[in-house]
C-alpha cells in the first residue's frame, strides 16, 4: 500500500514499513508500507485471504506470538518502534476486535473491569467510571442499566460487539483495530456500530477491515485496497471512490 500522499508525518499514529509475513515460509503479506492517521477510520479492504487479518495482528504484536510466523520491517507507533514496547503496552495502546463477538464468560462489569485491573486500577470509583464511560461511549448504557452483573453471555450479538468494543476501550488505546466487526449482525446492529464508530474517531484512531463497500463508502476516511497480500492502492476516501487509479481497484470495485 503505497504511502498516503499529502501526508504530515506526525499525522500518522502508525507507521508500517515494508511489512512482510510469512507463515511457514509461504509469504503472505508482501512489502506493505503505509501510515495510520490519527482521528481518522481507515478501511481495509481486499479479496478473501489477501492478508487483512493477518495484516491486523501483526500491528497489535498477536501475529508474532504464533509459531511459523516470520515477521520483517518496520512497525512503528507514535515513532517508537514496537518492538521497543512490551507486549503489555503494544496491547493497550492498539485494541483489537474480532470478528465474532467473544466477551468473557463473565459479567458485563467484569468485561470492562478486566482489563482496567490487569493494568493496576484497584479503586472502585475509578472502575465504575470507566464502566460507565465505555458503557456510554458504545450507547449500551440505558441498554443494560441494572443489568451490570448479568452474565454477559446473554446479550445480543449486536450487544456482544458492542461490549468487545467497550472492552477494548477501557484501556483507552491509541488505535482501535476491528475485523469485520458487523460481518455476524443485522443491518440495524451494524448501523448502531458504523454510528459508534464515526462518533469515536474523536478521540480515537480506527481500522476496520471490511468485506461491505457500502459500509466503508459511509464510514471511511482512507481506504487502502490489497490483493493476494501485495499493496495496491491506498488514498483518501473520495478520491478511492471517485478516482481510482490501478486497473485492480476499477476490477474489484465493479465487484
Ligand atoms: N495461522 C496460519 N498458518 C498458516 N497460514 C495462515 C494462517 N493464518 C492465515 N493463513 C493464510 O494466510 C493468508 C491470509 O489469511 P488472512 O486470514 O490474513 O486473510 P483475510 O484477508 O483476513 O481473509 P478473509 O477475508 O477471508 O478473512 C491465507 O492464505 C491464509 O490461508
Ligand atoms: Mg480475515
Amino acid at each position: 500500500m503505497s504511502i498516503i500522499k499529502k501526508e504530515n508525518v506526525s499525522d500518522a499514529v502508525m507507521q508500517i514499513c515494508n511489512l512482510n509475513v510469512f507463515y511457514d515460509g509461504k509469504p503472505v503479506l508482501h512489502d506493505v508500507s503505509m501510515n495510520i492517521r490519527r482521528n481518522r477510520i481507515t478501511a481495509i479492504l481486499g479479496p478473501s485471504g489477501c492478508g487483512k487479518t493477518t495484516f491486523l495482528k501483526t500491528l497489535n504484536g498477536l501475529l508474532e506470538q504464533e509459531r511459523g510466523v516470520n515477521v520483517s520491517g518496520r512497525i512503528k507507533l507514535e515513532n517508537a518502534d514496537i518492538h521497543s514496547l512490551s507486549m503489555e503496552e503494544l496491547r493497550k495502546n492498539v485494541g483489537l476486535v474480532f470478528q465474532t463477538p467473544a466477551p468473557f464468560p463473565f459479567s458485563i462489569y467484569k468485561n470492562l473491569t478486566y482489563a482496567p485491573v490487569y493494568y493496576g486500577i484497584r479503586d472502585k470509583k475509578k472502575l465504575e467510571k470507566i464502566v460507565e464511560e465505555t458503557l456510554k461511549l458504545t450507547g449500551l448504557y440505558e441498554e443494560v442499566a441494572g443489568e451490570l452483573h448479568k452474565s454477559a453471555l446473554k446479550l445480543s450479538g449486536g450487544q456482544k460487539q458492542r461490549l468487545c468494543i467497550a472492552r477494548a476501550l477501557t484501556v483507552e488505546p491509541k488505535v482501535l483495530l476491528l475485523d469485520e466487526p458487523c460481518s455476524a449482525l443485522d443491518v440495524k446492529a451494524s448501523a448502531k456500530i458504523e454510528e459508534l464508530l464515526k462518533n469515536l474517531k474523536e478521540h480515537y484512531t480506527i481500522v476496520i477491515v471490511t468485506h461491505n463497500l457500502a459500509q466503508a463508502k459511509r464510514i471511511a476516511d482512507d481506504v487502502a485496497f490489497s490483493q493476494n497480500g501485495r499493496p495496491v492502492e491506498t488514498k483518501d476516501a473520495e478520491a478511492f471512490w471517485e478516482k481510482p487509479e490501478c486497473e485492480e481497484t476499477k476490477e474489484f470495485l465493479k465487484g
